[in-house]
């Protein structure tokens, strides 16, 4: 796919960038999407029943089960080069921040480093009762599992459907995209909130947009570039093209 040469010069020249990604970047990971048709959770199961606090008190057994499928799929996938290359252009710009509404924690196993989990990370678990996160729980086949400290039921430390993200998070990753110079939106939809202001909140600033879907999304008539081809086969090109090694 060709790479525009005036994304390549803005790139070049930019100090600060932001990166905001979505389940798209991780599809090519064989890790789902969430609302592609046929293929994403969304269309398979309803996110009300499973992914939200009130899911989880009605039925903490079927939620928990759920999320431990999902982490034990996780565990066979592979940070994918799309993954690889948003690595690598940390490293050659002097301000890089890569906010991700993912939980699969395939950007630091990628080797980003300046990550900000909007969503939280399906590999941590933290107490129902008192949010405090929870390295270890005794197994003795309870599900969920209990807090050892309060005896309350163990969930995932993801944000679920009308929860507030972390609030640490979201002002970092809110800051980021208004002090961006390019700011990216790849593999997400776009319709979830906050997390889909944030390419607005980077316009409105002056930042150049970029978003990499292989679909059209709301942000596509805003973006100054849009590279319709998944993540894997355009991140790598365009990291070649700019930095070329
Ligand atoms: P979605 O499933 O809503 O959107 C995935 C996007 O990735 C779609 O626009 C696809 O076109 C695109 N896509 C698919 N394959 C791709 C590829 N190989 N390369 C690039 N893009 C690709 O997932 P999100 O936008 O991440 O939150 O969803 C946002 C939030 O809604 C999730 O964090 C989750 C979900 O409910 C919670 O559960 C709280």
């Amino acid at each position: 796919m060709e790479i525009p040469p005036h994304l390549v010069d803005i790139l070049r020249k930019a100090r600060r960038v932001a990166v905001l990604t979505g389940a798209g970047v991780s599809a090519e990971s064989g890790v789902p999407t969430f609302r592609d048709t046929l293929t994403g959770l969304w269309s398979q199961y309803r996110p009300e029943d499973l992914a939200t606090p009130q899911a989880f008190l009605k039925d903490p057994r079927k939620v928990w089960e759920w999320y431990a499928s999902r982490r034990e799929r996780l565990s066979l996938a592979q940070p994918n080069p799309g993954h690889l290359a948003l690595a690598e252009m940390e490293g050659h710009l002097p301000g890089f921040t890569l906010i991700t509404q993912n939980v699969d924690g395939l950007h630091w196993r990628a080797g980003s480093r300046n990550v900000i989990e909007l969503h939280g990370n399906l590999a941590r678990v933290k107490c129902f009762q008192e949010g405090t996160v929870v390295e270890q729980w005794l197994d003795d086949g309870t599900i969920p599992p209990r807090c050892p400290s309060c005896g309350g039921m163990l969930r995932p430390d993801v944000v679920w459907f009308g929860e507030k993200l972390p609030p640490e998070a979201l002002q970092h990753a809110t800051r980021a995209s208004q002090e961006c110079q390019v700011f990216f939106s790849i593999g997400t939809s776009g319709v979830v909130e906050p997390a889909a202001s944030l390419p607005y909140w980077a316009s409105e600033r002056g930042a150049v947009i970029v978003e990499v879907n292989p679909e059209h999304t709301p942000l596509t008539p805003h973006a100054d570039f849009a590279l319709h081809a998944p993540a894997g086969e355009a991140l790598p090109i365009l990291v070649k093209r700019t930095w070329g090694l």
